[in-house]
């Protein structure tokens, strides 16, 4: 493999500078972390099914006509995207009650809210993304008043559109986060959506009997966590029937084949 300029390593994908100005690359690692990353795992195949859920999600998002940083996906577990200056906010838009609103609030568990919350985090690992207000964002000038305009916008689009998406594939969409990142043209900026959408970022719960098919399986120690992310890729229509990502993983699979 040619070797390339790393660009950054984040707890669950790394970046590296792109064939042409502009553009990076983005690699799925199968590195799992939670409760900012006191706990640490690897889901073996984990990075392989994120970067195809993301495909798919993110190309759908760009046909519904939202923004995206996504241009293709380049193999297993990279795809190519546009180089954008992320803004320093995690978005997360939430449906159904759990996770760290149920502590906070001392609400049930799998209320349905009576309307969708959206919430911003400070992307700040040190600090462990503490909650943000609209306020704390114009003050310290970490996004625009347009721009959060924008995001807010994108975000109830994102849902509406997921929401339904995996309703039609039994899935309850019960909260996400996602994150957002500017280009500049010549002076004017503009909004895309960035980073990824998986399993890893997302509560996926089967409408059916309620199962967790998301990364709370490995946040709760539930086990069965790449089970869990192949039934999405699967009922996405992803993955063919009976192939598991060790089949889907020519990577893992060269590499057991040469030990
Ligand atoms: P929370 O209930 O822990 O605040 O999480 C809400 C949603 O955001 C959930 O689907 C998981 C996702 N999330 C991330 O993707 N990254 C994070 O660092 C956190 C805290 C949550």
């Amino acid at each position: 493999m040619t070797r390339r300029r790393q660009i950054y390593e984040g707890k669950a994908k790394i970046l590296y500078e792109g064939p042409e100005p502009g553009t990076l690359i983005q690699y799925f690692k199968d590195d799992a972390t939670a409760f900012n990353a006191q706990k640490k795992g690897t889901i073996s195949g984990k990075g392989v099914l994120n970067n195809r859920i993301s495909e798919h999600i993110f190309t759908m998002l760009g046909n519904i006509g939202v923004p995206t940083h996504f241009i293709r996906r380049l193999n297993m577990r990279e795809q190519l995207i546009r180089q954008v200056e992320i803004i320093p906010i995690e978005v997360v838009v939430r449906n159904v009650a759990a996770g760290s609103i149920v502590k906070r609030l001392g609400i049930e568990e799998g209320l349905q809210l009576p309307r969708t919350i959206i919430e911003y985090y400070y992307k700040d690992d040190a600090l462990g993304d503490p909650m943000i207000a609209d306020e704390h964002i114009a003050c310290f000038g970490w996004a625009s008043q347009e721009e959060m305009h924008d995001i807010a916008d994108m975000a109830i689009r994102v849902n509406d559109f997921l929401c339904g998406l995996f309703a039609g594939i039994g899935i309850r969409l019960v909260d996400f986060k996602l994150e957002f990142g500017r280009i500049w043209d010549n002076d004017f900026a503009r909004v895309l959506l960035a980073d990824e959408i998986s399993p890893d970022g997302c509560r996926l719960w089967d409408i059916a009997t309620g199962e967790k098919l998301d990364k709370d399986r490995f946040r709760q120690n539930l086990g069965g966590e790449v089970e869990a992310y192949q039934e999405i890729a699967r009922r996405l229509g992803l993955l063919p029937e009976g192939a598991d990502t060790t089949v889907l993983d020519m990577e893992q699979h060269r590499k057991k084949r040469d030990k």
